[in-house]
């Protein structure tokens, strides 16, 4: 399979990058930390929920319309922030960009990203929003927000989930390390994929960090700018401080991404944070921790109804992203679906991954009988309908006693 009309789902294009990238490359993507239990952890928690459907209710006019900070989206679901996708496929960012718009769409810009938040912002106006990872020196993170003022964005995040850079395995293995360590049976692997190599060189190699390059000397290569990147990020000084400046010095709506104690929930929203990306970060960070979906509803319950909750982590399906809405969520993200996307097929690639979701999505209505999003709740869960059938079961016996 290779064209990317012809994907029916997430794991079809997951394929196509698969087939595209060296092993090197796909793996950065694909890849969990130590023994990627995160993976299997976030993956099983989507698997071991079940939806109860209702028949007999009028869906013949469904539609997944969702309104996050008062502004009215396409669909529930966004695209997540993807460092370094530019390596994947060339202006894979600009990609993401333009496909959030044309299917209005968030698309969260990552602050490792190859494009800038600028030449995003030209693409995608309101449709984009920009991640914050904090840096060590402390007026890059001012002028990073500075700079999405200028923009005239709505929207950042900032991740809170990477105090200190993870065990990727995968990538030590393969040598994918700065600097690269390209050794002859890496070299050799990805001569199998002659499009990408070919391109990636013609394209003038590694491509430059474009929201870290003005921070960088003037002429400064790709290189160097990563090497500043690197020198950075992660910054394991910051403290809910560094949070409180941000807030100060943003006007727009501010996320906390990869919240996953309800305490830090609690501590964020005190603090003003608009919204909580519950997220894992995809398996990458710490190997141990529970799946975002397992938390939400401990974190629904921390910081009440009315703080908008988004999650990542593990969403390859309509039906996942209908589950986390249905668990508490009220918005979701995707970051390597739709990068799987990009990374086959550049723009058609994204939209085709955004497709496949909504087209899922609408399925998934029509399947469990709701109408819209507002109709989702604990109400099609397994778990919920069994304690309820229990409930009026024991109301029944005693009630006959
Ligand atoms: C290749 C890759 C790069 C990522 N880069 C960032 C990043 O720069 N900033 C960030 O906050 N999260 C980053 N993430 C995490 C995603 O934003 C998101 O939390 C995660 O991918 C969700 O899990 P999923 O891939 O299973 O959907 C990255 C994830 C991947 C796969």
């Amino acid at each position: 399979m290779s064209r990317i009309d012809d994907a029916i789902n997430i794991d079809d294009l997951r394929r196509m990058a698969k087939r595209r990238l060296p092993k090197i490359m796909f793996d950065f993507i694909e890849g969990g930390v130590e023994d990627e239990v995160g993976l299997r952890t976030n993956a099983n928690a989507f698997r071991d929920l079940r939806l109860v459907p209702r028949y007999y209710v009028d869906t013949s006019k469904r539609e997944q319309r969702a309104t996050l900070f008062g502004r009215t989206y396409a669909s529930p679901f966004g695209i997540a922030p993807t460092g370094m996708a530019g390596a994947f496929r060339r202006d894979a960012e600009l990609y993401l960009a333009q496909a959030a718009a044309d299917a209005d769409v968030p698309y969260l810009m990552s602050g490792a990203s190859n494009a800038s938040m600028e030449q995003g912002a030209k693409l995608a106006g309101k449709n984009l929003w920009y991640q914050i990872y904090g840096a060590r020196n402390r007026d890059v993170a001012a002028d990073l927000v500075k700079r999405a003022i200028d923009c005239g964005l709505t929207t950042i995040a900032v991740t809170s989930d990477v105090p200190v850079a993870s065990n990727r395995e995968r990538n030590r293995r393969n040598g994918f390390v700065r600097p690269l360590r390209m050794t002859l049976p890496t070299i050799l692997e990805a001569m199998l994929h002659p499009a990408w190599v070919i391109n990636y060189y013609r394209t003038g190699g590694l491509p430059m960090l474009g929201n870290w390059q003005p921070y960088a000397a003037k002429d400064a290569t790709p290189d160097q700018v990563a090497d500043l990147f690197a020198s950075q990020t992660p910054d394991s000084s910051q403290t809910w401080r560094d949070l409180e400046t941000i807030r100060n010095a943003w006007p727009g709506k501010l996320l906390l991404k990869g919240v996953m104690h309800p305490e830090d929930a609690r501590l964020a929203t005190t603090m003003g944070v608009d919204g909580l990306i519950v997220s894992n970060h995809g398996g990458r960070q710490l190997d141990m921790m529970p799946s975002p979906l397992d938390m939400l509803p401990m974190i629904r319950a921390a910081v009440g109804p009315d703080v908008p909750l988004l999650l990542d982590s593990g969403v390859r399906r309509g039906s996942d992203i209908v589950a986390a809405l249905c668990m508490g969520a009220d918005f979701v993200l995707t970051g390597r679906a739709t990068l799987y996307g990009a990374t086959a097929g550049g723009l058609p690639g994204v939209k085709k991954a955004v497709s496949i979701l909504q087209r899922e999505i609408d399925l998934v209505l029509g399947q469990i009988g709701a109408v819209n999003l507002d109709a989702l709740g604990p109400r099609y869960l397994l778990d919920t309908v069994r304690a309820e059938e229990e409930r009026r079961n024991s109301g029944a016996m005693t009630a006959r006693r």
